[in-house]
């Protein structure tokens, strides 16, 4: 599926050329295409019917509310790391039932908000937080449905920013640990065990890190049934990469057939928390070039979009695809495609090759996931508006933020 597609010489997201936007929206601005974003869900699904499953977004990659609505009503379930996310998912309209608490530093309210949420399972990743679950539940009448997230120590090879499966990260229980904490967890009055969970990263372009993480948990669930603590489901985490230069990642369906052969004959519910994979190419960057610089060995193109839009460039030296989106007179040069914050890191893209005048617009691409989520107002810069197209149809899901906003919860001394 590629939602953004060039007509007579104009890139276009859906049937709205991306020109139109800028002109009408200003920019920067981010730009999602609702059909990619369907399609790539149905994708993902379309490996799983026939098996008892559930699709949990992790909202981290992309918030929005018009996006939780959008996978709610496509039946997805959500995997959220906060009070914030699971405030959202509620507003949204997704089914607290359908989701999963992951993240190692569960405070009692959000333990709280979540139990009175109803909803499916919290993904415990310490010994300490099971107990404070089991405090939580106890002091409010309630039985909380609990996986232990597990670390089976596999090396997920991406960036080590984005690997969680190894021994030396903060998250999960060790595997050794693991039947010795289940069993606590089954005696806690307060606690239901209900599943297994596993999440080994980020940006995965293989496909045997899953698997391997697999087997392991495969044979935790086993010795778990001797001790008879008996799993509905197996959670196996997000992490499945997508294309932004020459990646191949596994497709969805070698990915959940794979996965599917492993589980075949147990009789588990499985669940999926994928981020990236839902919604990173669903999504671009729009930007416009403010001044063009030469330099003795560097062209700087300096654009209205920054790191605080767009953070993975400076943050992991991530690769974002950039192009124009409408063909210029202007003659081919290299650049270094960056914004107007002060930081030499910030930057979008090295040594671009951009046939680029003042006042053109820029594509960056698959910027769906982890784009705006991780965005700030770093040099008091007001946040990009959000716009969602649906055929012909543009709808604005997030103003551009006004900058009288930036400072209205600021109070000077009396
Ligand atoms: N489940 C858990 C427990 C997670 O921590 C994450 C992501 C996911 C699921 C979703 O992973 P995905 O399917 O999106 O790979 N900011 C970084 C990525 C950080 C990922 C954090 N955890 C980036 O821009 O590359």
């Amino acid at each position: 599926m590629t939602a953004f597609n060039t007509k007579n010489g104009l890139l276009h997201a859906e049937n709205v050329a991306l020109r139109d936007i800028a002109e009408q929206h200003q920019t920067p601005t981010y730009v999602y295409s609702r059909s990619a974003l369907t399609e790539t869900f149905k994708r993902f699904q379309a490996g799983l019917l026939g098996h008892e499953h559930l699709i949990c977004f992790a909202v981290k990659a992309n918030p929005s509310l018009a996006i939780l609505n959008l996978f709610a009503r496509l039946g997805a379930g959500f995997d959220i790391v906060s009070g914030g996310e699971l405030a959202r998912v509620l507003a949204a309209g997704g089914d607290p039932k359908k989701v999963v608490f992951s993240g190692v530093g569960k405070s009692h309210n959000e333990i709280l908000a979540a139990l009175e949420a109803g909803i499916l399972c919290f993904n415990v990743e310490s010994i300490n937080e099971l107990h404070r679950i089991q405090q939580v539940a106890a002091e409010i009448g309630k039985i909380a449905p609990v996986s232990l997230r597990v670390n089976p120590n596999v090396d997920a090879k991406t960036h080590p920013y984005i690997s969680t499966g190894l021994k030396n990260n903060k998250f999960g229980v060790a595997f050794e640990d693991a039947l010795d904490l289940y069993q606590q967890a089954a005696g806690m009055p307060n606690i239901v065990v209900h599943g297994v969970d596993c999440h080994i990263g980020s940006q995965i372009t293989e496909l045997s890190p899953f698997l391997d993480a697999l087997d392991k948990v495969l044979g935790l669930v086993d010795a778990l049934a001797e001790r008879d603590i008996h799993i509905q489901h197996i959670d196996v985490g997000g992490g499945v990469g997508i294309t932004y230069s020459d990646e191949t990642p596994p497709d969805f369906a070698t990915y959940t057939a794979a996965i599917m052969q492993k589980l075949a004959g147990r009789g588990v519910k499985v669940l999926f928390e994928p981020g990236r994979a839902l919604v990173g190419n669903a999504g671009i960057l729009l930007t416009k070039v403010e001044y063009l610089k030469p330099g003795e060995s560097k062209n700087f193109a300096i654009v209205d979009a920054a790191m605080n839009d767009l953070m993975r460039p400076a943050l992991y030296d991530a690769y974002h695809h950039i192009t124009t989106i409408a063909d210029s007179p202007a003659q081919a040069h290299t650049y270094e495609v960056v914004g107007p914050v002060c930081e030499s890191g910030d930057f979008l893209g090295h040594d671009r090759s951009l046939a680029i005048a003042e006042g053109d617009y820029l594509a960056i691409h698959s910027a769906g996931a982890y784009g705006m989520s991780m965005s700030s107002n770093y040099n008091t810069r007001a946040r990009a508006a959000e716009v969602l197209v649906d055929g012909d149809q543009v709808h604005v899901i997030r103003e551009r933020e006004q900058i009288a906003d930036l400072f209205k919860l600021e109070r000077t001394l009396p």
